[in-house]
């Protein structure tokens, strides 16, 4: 069997025949272990990703997100009010346009990122969109839109994210999948299947990147309370209320606060998982 890093680690300064102590971190000081460090979140400047912005900058962390106009939506605007809401609360922030789809841009963004927060060692990718239809009237573009921003926008962001978290073998990423990767409604081929592609992803990167001491997760809200759900049939978010055994429908910072304690390191020894937040939607 493979030894541990620790075990070998441990092993390298306790003489021989001493007893292995591990070094344990101490409960009350793993709350504020994200103080300090710096997020990237993708998508941020709305929904979940402006409530994670928030509860990361509330516990002291400098925060980088990016957005993308959305056709009807003034993503823009609420990029300008999410930014100015981090600034409120004294921490660092960084904010730019920036395409996840585009494998320069996203790499531009990270050195972007660097510069002005002096590192990374979070990254929520939770930039994801819908573009939902009957499976036999889906078109091949509504199709490769909703893979290319759910699945390769968040491997883009891994990759460039990979090489600065290995080199100073630490990170924590996180991805936004959904409880439809497991249980879809109807008309959402192109969503479910980019969310289940994501937890495959999640799985793979942890695997791959463990070894550089960097835990892969992903959280896999049910329906939660943001401009995307709008897009839903009423009867779809009546019927999710009622389902779930919590009797409600989630708040983004629901969400917000498990990804911010995957970036914790009360979270230390967790990676490759999915943690399912909805209420017991799954249940049902
Ligand atoms: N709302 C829900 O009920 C629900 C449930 C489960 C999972 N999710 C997931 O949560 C995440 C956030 O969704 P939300 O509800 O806050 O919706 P939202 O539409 O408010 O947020 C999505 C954000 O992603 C950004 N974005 C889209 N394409 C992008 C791209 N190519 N590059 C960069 N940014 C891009 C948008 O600018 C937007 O700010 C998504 O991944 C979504 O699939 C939402």
């Amino acid at each position: 069997m493979t030894p541990t890093a620790w075990t070998l680690a441990a092993r390298e300064v306790a003489p021989a025949g001493a007893a292995v102590v591990e070094e344990r971190p101490e409960a009350r000081r793993l709350a504020e272990t994200v103080q300090g460090r710096v997020a990237v979140v993708t998508g941020g400047a709305t929904g979940l990703g402006r409530a994670t912005c928030m509860e990361f900058a509330q516990r002291g962390t400098a925060v980088a997100f990016n957005y993308l106009d959305l056709p009807g939506r003034d993503v823009a605007a609420q990029a300008l009010l999410t930014e100015t809401a981090i600034r409120a609360l004294g921490v660092p922030v960084y904010c730019a346009r920036c395409d996840v789809r585009r494998r320069q841009d996203v790499e531009q963004f990270v050195v972007a990122v660097r510069e002005r927060l002096g590192g990374v060692h979070f990254l929520v990718n939770n930039a994801g969109v819908t573009h939902d239809g009957a499976l036999w009237r889906l078109t091949p573009e509504a199709w490769q839109e909703v893979l290319d921003t759910n699945v390769t926008g968040a491997f883009n962001c891994i990759q460039g994210v990979a090489q600065p978290m290995r080199a100073q073998r630490f990170g924590k990423i996180v991805n936004v999948a959904s409880h439809q990767a497991f249980r879809p409604g109807f008309g959402i081929s192109n969503y479910a299947a980019s969310k289940a592609a994501l937890i495959g992803l999640t799985k793979s990167a942890a695997v791959d990147l463990g070894p550089s001491n960097i835990n892969v997760n992903a959280v896999a809200p049910g329906f939660m309370k943001t401009e995307l759900l709008t897009t839903l049939p009423r009867e779809v978010l009546e019927r999710a209320e009622h389902e779930s055994v919590l009797g409600r429908v989630a708040e983004p910072e629901d969400i917000a606060r498990v990804i911010v304690f995957l970036c914790s390191d009360a979270a230390r020894h967790i990676t490759g998982q999915v943690i399912v937040v909805d209420g017991g939607l799954t249940l049902a």
